[in-house]
């Protein structure tokens, strides 16, 4: 069913960023978009936004990490919808700090939401899927997906995991007509990093020895901004994936993602880890 008209898609992460420009592209294409995050006043701000009428958007507050609140989100779609054509595992959020000191506990929390969650999700929607014969999974995975840097590595194994989980899960659903990709955005403003600073600032704040690189990693962070993309630079696409019956196993976006996976693929290990490495 690839063309977006009338297709159920579910997004988790639907209250602010790269989830939110996919549900307002998606909605505009004539989807009819589920929308899911904890902060439901802001869902129910979108959903009103996206269709006054209510016949085309469904909000359903919840976390993506509880097992009940991902059953009523699937359960709540298929009694409105009665069926599902897509799911966006969006939601997501990162831990800094270093690997030595970032407590087991907040390491366990971050693969809870970006990994175990999202294949939770995908577990409970698939079998609608292949019933139906048709469907589309969208992994939102990341640049740092393929580039893990120091200070970030907790966040950047979350979504290395994505990349074997979509690949994996691509080759089982082929045979039942169900596509599985995964979308890698660059540097996207949203509110990522002020979510992750707040995730991360306890720790930083013990960060010991590792104090003195904590600003180069911060002006790191800022030179991004140059070249950051927007959320619907993404949410494009999520929007062409949905829509092929072919969709590409990979989506690299904006530009600067392109040419740092190019530049990973093209440089020795040694070389290309001289990018990425600690500063004063
Ligand atoms: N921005 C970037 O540069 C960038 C780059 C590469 C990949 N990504 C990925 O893109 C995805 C979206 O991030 P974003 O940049 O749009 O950040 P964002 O603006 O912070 O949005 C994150 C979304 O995830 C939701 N979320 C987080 N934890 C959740 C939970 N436990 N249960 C339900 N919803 C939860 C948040 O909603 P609530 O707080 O309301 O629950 C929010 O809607 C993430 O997977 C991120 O890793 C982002």
């Amino acid at each position: 069913m690839p063309q977006l008209a009338g297709q159920v898609v579910i997004i988790t992460g639907a209250s602010s960023g790269i989830g939110e420009a996919t549900a307002r592209r998606l909605a505009r294409a004539g989807a009819k978009v589920v929308i899911s995050a904890r902060r439901q006043a802001r869902l129910d701000a979108l959903a009103r936004e996206l269709d006054p009428t209510g016949a085309a958007v469904l909000a359903v507050a919840g976390d993506v990490t509880s097992d009940a609140d991902r059953r009523r989100l699937v359960d709540a779609t298929l009694a409105k919808f009665g069926r599902i054509d897509g799911l966006v595992n969006n939601a997501g959020y990162g831990t800094r700090g270093p690997v030595e000191i970032v407590p087991l506990e907040a390491i366990r929390r971050n693969f809870e939401t970006n990994v175990f969650s999202l294949i939770a999700l995908t577990q409970l929607v698939l079998p609608t899927m292949r019933t139906q014969g048709s469907g589309c999974v969208v992994n939102i995975g990341s640049v740092a997906g393929r580039i893990a840097r120091p200070l970030s590595s907790i966040y950047d194994s979350t979504k290395h995991a994505l990349e074997a989980i979509t690949d994996g899960l691509r080759g089982e659903l082929e045979p039942f007509g169900v596509r599985v990709t995964l979308i890698r955005p660059g540097y996207i403003v949203t509110e990522f990093v002020n979510v992750a600073d707040a995730a991360s600032d306890d720790i930083l704040a013990h960060a010991g020895p590792y104090e003195p690189f904590l600003a180069g990693f911060r002006v790191g962070y800022k030179k991004l901004q140059r070249v950051a993309g927007a959320p619907d630079d993404i949410a494009r696409c999520v929007e062409a994936a949905l829509a092929s019956d072919n969709p590409a196993p990979r989506y690299n976006a904006p530009f600067h993602a392109k040419v740092f996976l190019l530049l990973k693929w093209l440089l020795p290990a040694r070389l290309f880890a001289r990018i990425t490495r600690l500063r004063k």
